[in-house]
């Protein structure tokens, strides 16, 4: 059955209370546009206020610790995140295996956690520039993406993937529709050898790099393109759902 078009809001480390007034709005606006799924990831710090008043779109989290609730000093159980309303956690984000040094094996215990707790995983995977310009963009990328997936079953019924270009994030520079419908017919041959023809064709596959309204319809009609995983411009309701409505 084909899915909706999913477009997902990265707040990264933006976000006060203030902010509460965009995600009703995007709340709003989402509900007369039932044609796409809209998701937004605040800061931990809002995730339960956007829960409560952002009925219709769904709320998710950053990041969570791969363990059980305890003696962690700073962190944040995937169990506790469910409970304040998260749906979903984004993994495997380039700034946080860059930051935080986070592997594979990490990305993977953490997903495992998520799925655990109930919830979905938007777990990500992108070449940085001297790969892309090496030629092996897509060998890093299936690597990565391969290590780094859970192995649970059925967990690619709660999985979805985004394709997160390094060198586009944040530059303004998106991946080209050919580049990135290559990459995504790549990892759609990886999700069908992993889940099979059924289940591997369910997952969708996000792009995230850069995506603005003025680019978003292209993007979204690519090949293997199931929606956006959007950070910049993801941070007003106008913007956000400017490329929402160009699926
Ligand atoms: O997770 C989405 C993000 O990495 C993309 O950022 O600002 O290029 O849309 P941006």
């Amino acid at each position: 059955m084909a899915q909706r078009p999913y477009i997902v809001g990265n707040w990264k480390m933006n976000g006060t209370r203030a902010m509460l007034s965009e995600a009703r709005a995007i709340d709003r606006a989402a509900q007369r546009h039932m044609k796409v799924e809209v998701a937004v990831a605040p800061p931990f710090t809002l995730i339960h206020a956007v829960h409560r008043e952002a009925e219709q779109i769904g709320v998710g989290a950053q990041d969570c610790h791969p363990g059980e609730d305890g003696a962690h000093t700073g962190d944040i159980s995937a169990s506790m995140l469910a409970d304040a309303g998260a749906k979903f956690v984004i993994l495997g984000h380039s700034e946080r295996r860059t930051a935080h040094g986070e592997s594979n094996d990490l990305v993977k215990s953490k997903a495992q956690a998520a799925l655990e707790a109930g919830m979905r995983v938007i777990m990500c995977c992108g070449e940085d520039e001297k790969t892309r310009n090496s030629g092996k963009a897509e060998k890093f990328v299936l690597d990565q993406l391969r290590a780094s997936l859970p192995e649970m079953d059925n967990a690619e019924e709660r999985l979805t993937v985004a394709y997160e270009p390094i060198w586009a994030i944040g530059t303004g520079n998106t991946a080209t529709v050919e580049d990135i419908e290559a990459m995504h017919k790549a990892i759609r041959g990886l999700l069908v050898e992993l889940f099979g023809e059924e289940q591997g064709a369910e997952v969708r596959i996000l792009y995230g790099g850069s995506v603005k309204p003025d680019n978003a319809r292209e993007i979204l009609s690519a090949e293997e393109v199931g929606g956006a995983l959007v950070g910049g411009a993801s941070l007003t309701a106008d913007s956000f759902m400017g490329i929402a409505l160009a699926a």
